[in-house]
């Protein structure tokens, strides 16, 4: 989809569609009301009339309004003005693309940018807009022999802003906003495909053609070098796969080589049976999202090289397949990661930090300004904070409030969870120098912690995505998150360095 920019009065614009707002209760906003004194009070007319009260998310779609220029013009509920907020504005602006999506409009002119969100300029009003539609149009149906053709799809939006003054901030903001749905376009396809396509060899060569496109670069280890780099943890997951083990390296240089590079360190098992400590039948499809944080690594890097971001990034991908053989580990093995530290793996269903581990020992090389792992690693994050917000742990308190900030801008938000010494003990091994399980308590600090162990040499953060990599029910798919935390945290070190 296009996005463009514009300034100007609702009632002149020729287009297919016009989307105003009206707030609850049935408080037509100022670009509403210019439609109004246009038609003569036709819009307040239906607003008596009791069709249109402003309920949020509520849509209203009308023809033919005398004295504007254009085909329709859609009313879109956008609550309370005073509880009008960032969840409000994105509420409204995806009912009204849905809404759009349906009609026969190949475009629009959409003035939902136009109203003020609290504390949030109108850079943010832009990009989120942008962020909402594509969101909002995403169709996933590659794995369908006869895709669902929508009729008309929704081609251009062009987005109104308040002033001229605001055309170039607006701009910009549009260009960001689309590049970072670019990135969730790309983490959700990723996502969405099946184990049996989506491979650790596939994973690799969607990296290596992104890099290839965008360029950056791309490497790709396999079996042999990771046992040169002795990455036994990361082997150990592996060894009942009949898929070859990818480690995949990219590296983006957006600035001067003495800036130190940030690492982004993503979870890519491919798929998760749990090896020999199998899981349970149910749901267990689910676990084809098991790469969503090396799907989320990628897509950041799509985002940070369209937008040519004046930053040094390095991406780590550990990918896998976490599958039972009579060649798989078994509970109660020994392995010994590239740290040199030895791991008693009694559960071989906690594989996601196994993996980590050896790509954590790894950024090591890079002298890193900051290392942000992320990953689908521990059911206990869906328990402790649903689908809403991501669990972040690090062991700096900047990097960490950084973190939070950056997905609150970006709504796609983020909690602190403690990473106290206290918890650590729980790891404790009677053979090895620690197990890779904790007891049934606090499984997300715990595993953790266990990460922990290998991150004493750099800042370090670590993102569990459980519960919002995906959704389930009827809108089951990758989300791309958290996609715009992470580039919003890497852009504003742009502006910092
Ligand atoms: N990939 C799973 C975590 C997961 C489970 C994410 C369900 C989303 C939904 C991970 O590898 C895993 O199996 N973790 C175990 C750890 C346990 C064995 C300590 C878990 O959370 O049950
Ligand atoms: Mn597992
Ligand atoms: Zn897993």
């Amino acid at each position: 989809m296009e996005f463009t920019i514009k300034s100007g009065s609702p009632e002149k614009q020729r287009s297919a569609c016009v989307v105003v707002g009206v707030f609850d209760n049935r408080k037509p906003s100022l670009s509403a009301e210019l439609i109004d004194r246009a038609s003569g009070g036709y819009i307040s007319e239906i607003i008596r009339r009791g069709d249109m009260e402003g309920k949020l998310g509520s849509t209203l779609l009308l023809h033919n309004v005398r004295g504007t220029l254009a085909d329709r013009v859609l009313l879109v509920g956008l609550g309370k003005e005073r509880d009008f907020r960032e969840r409000e504005f994105r509420t409204a602006m995806r009912s009204a693309v849905h809404l759009l999506n349906e009609t026969g409009s190949y475009e629009a002119v959409i003035y939902l940018t136009e109203e003020k969100v609290k504390r949030r300029e109108v850079a943010w009003r832009v990009e989120h807009a942008v962020v909402v539609a594509m969101e909002a149009v995403y169709r996933f149906d590659e794995m369908k022999s006869q895709p669902a053709e929508v009729r008309r799809p929704l081609r251009k939006l062009t987005l109104s802003v308040p002033q001229r003054s605001d055309l170039t901030a607006g701009e910009a903001a549009a260009a960001r906003g689309l590049a970072m749905a670019h990135g969730m376009n790309l983490t959700r396809d990723l996502g969405n495909l099946p184990g049996n396509v989506c491979t650790p060899t596939y994973l690799a060569e969607r990296a290596q053609a992104l890099a290839k496109e965008l360029g950056f670069t791309c490497q790709v280890l396999d079996r042999p070098q990771l046992e040169e780099l002795k990455m036994g943890s990361f082997l150990s997951v592996t060894a009942g796969s009949d898929q070859p083990p990818k480690f995949i390296v990219l590296e983006y240089s957006g600035a001067g080589k003495k800036q130190k590079p940030m690492v982004l360190v993503g979870k890519g098992i491919t798929f998760d049976t749990g090896g020999i400590s199998l899981k349970p039948g149910q749901d267990m499809d689910h676990m084809k999202y098991d790469m969503c944080g090396a799907a989320s690594v990628i897509g950041t890097f799509r985002a940070v090289a369209e937008l040519k971001a004046k930053i040094n990034l390095v991406g780590l991908i550990a990918a896998c397949e976490n599958m039972p053989s009579g060649r798989a580990t078994k509970p109660g093995d020994i392995v010994r990661s590239m740290s040199g530290q030895t791991i008693e793996v009694l559960n071989t269903d906690a594989e996601g930090r196994l993996i980590l581990c050896d790509a954590l020992t790894y950024a090591e090389r890079f002298e890193p300004a900051a290392v942000v792992d992320i990953a689908t690693l521990t059911g206990a994050m869906v328990v402790a904070l649903g689908h809403i917000a991501c669990g972040v742990f690090s062991n700096n308190e900047g990097l960490a409030r950084a973190l939070v900030a950056a997905g609150e801008e970006a709504f796609d938000r983020a909690w602190q969870m403690p990473l106290w010494e206290d918890y650590h003990d729980s790891l404790s091994s009677n053979f090895a120098d620690f197990a890779n399980i904790g007891n049934r308590a606090a499984g997300s600090v715990t595993a953790a912690c266990f990460l922990s162990k290998f991150t004493k040499k750099y800042d370090w953060a670590h993102l569990d995505i459980a519960g919002i990599a995906w959704k389930e029910g009827k809108e089951k798919g990758a989300t791309g998150r958290p996609v715009p935390l992470l580039a919003t945290w890497l852009l504003a070190q742009e502006t910092a360095g």
